[in-house]
This record gives C-alpha cells, sequence and structure tokens, in this order.
C-alpha cells in the first residue's frame, strides 16, 4: 500500500547531483587505496549502488545486514545482526555505506562491532542525518544531507518495506 499522504523532500536530480559530489570527494581521500565498500542492508543498497559508479579508486562491495526497527517507525533499541560480511576485512579500508542516522544506536553498534575486525581504516558515508533523536554520537565522515525530522521513504528507504523503490526521498505523514 503506496498511498498514504507523503510529501517530497528530495527529488532525484538533487540527490544525483550530491552523490556525484560525495564521489568525487571519497576518490580524492582515497586516491592510492583500495575501498572495501560495505552497505547496510538494506536502505542503503540503491545509494551504495549509485555511489560506487561514481568512484574512480579501485572498489570491492560487501553488506552487512542489521535490524533495529521491527516493523515501526520507532527504533526498537535492540540491534540485531542478520548477516555479516563474507569478505576478510583485516588491514582492508573500509567505507561504511547507510542510509540514515536517527538515533544513532546502529551506527554506534557498527563502530564497536568492526573495531574488532582488524580493518586499516573504518569510515562513515551516510546518506541523510536526521539529528532530532540522537542519543548516540555518530562521526559522520561523508554526509549527502541533513533533515532535522521526520520519517522519510524512498531511494532505498522504507516503511514497513513499503517505497524502497520510489526514486525520490518523501516524507511521510504517519
Ligand atoms: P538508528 O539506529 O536509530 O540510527 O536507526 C537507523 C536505522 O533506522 C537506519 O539505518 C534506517 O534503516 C532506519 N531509519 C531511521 N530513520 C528512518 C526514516 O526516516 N525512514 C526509514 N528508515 C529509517
Ligand atoms: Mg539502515
Amino acid at each position: 500500500m503506496q498511498s498514504a499522504d507523503k510529501k517530497l523532500i528530495l527529488d532525484s536530480q538533487a540527490i544525483h547531483n550530491r552523490v556525484r559530489e560525495i564521489g568525487e570527494e571519497i576518490s580524492k581521500d582515497y586516491q592510492g587505496k583500495e575501498i572495501l565498500v560495505i552497505g547496510v542492508l538494506k536502505g542503503a543498497f540503491i545509494f551504495m549502488a549509485d555511489l560506487i559508479r561514481t568512484l574512480s579508486v579501485p572498489v570491492t562491495v560487501d553488506f552487512i545486514q542489521v535490524s533495529s526497527y521491527g516493523n515501526s517507525a520507532a527504533s526498537s533499541g535492540k540491534i540485531t545482526l542478520l548477516a555479516n560480511p563474507s569478505l576478510n576485512l583485516q588491514d582492508r579500508h573500509i567505507l561504511l555505506v547507510e542510509d540514515i542516522i536517527d538515533t544513532g544506536r546502529t551506527m554506534r553498534w557498527m563502530a564497536d562491532h568492526f573495531s574488532t575486525l582488524g580493518a586499516a581504516s573504518v569510515h562513515l558515508c551516510c546518506l541523510i542525518d536526521k539529528a532530532e533523536r540522537r542519543e548516540e554520537e555518530v562521526t559522520i565522515d561523508y554526509l549527502g544531507f541533513a533533515i532535522p525530522q521526520g520519517f522519510l521513504v524512498g531511494y532505498g528507504l522504507d516503511y514497513n518495506e513499503a517505497y524502497r523503490n520510489l526514486p525520490h526521498i518523501y516524507h511521510l505523514n504517519l
């Protein structure tokens, strides 16, 4: 069901322009290195697919899947690891790609998780920073957009698994 009230926040052109800018910045910062891009499933899959095609440095990809929301619009606070990356992370330059940071609990968990795995470096690239409900401090190395509040869908972001396929990002009136 995709008929609930929603308001356009970012159109696909604005998203793509920003993704290209971030990609150029990342390519500059990682010159001479190979990046292991790890996407946080499922929300980051479209952003990640667009981002890696703007990178001019060598890239390998992997994924991690965690769940924090269950089927609601509010974080449950409990992070469950559903799938680990399959590649060896030892001595790799890892770029975590996330769709949106809300309370920050997921990224706090990620930082702790990856700090034990022997990576050479771990940086975070996030499409949307929604700082209003932040509880855990998170350092975002590459940020697409700061959107203060609201529940967002589209471009990978879901509500109860719906809306991920929309090319634009909308604010959903819940
Ligand atoms: P956090 O742990 O509260 O920072 O939540 C992060 C995760 O919750 C993100 O990776 C998203 O998957 C999901 N999330 C948070 N806010 C939104 C939203 O506005 N729309 C869709 N998913 C969201
Ligand atoms: Mg996510």
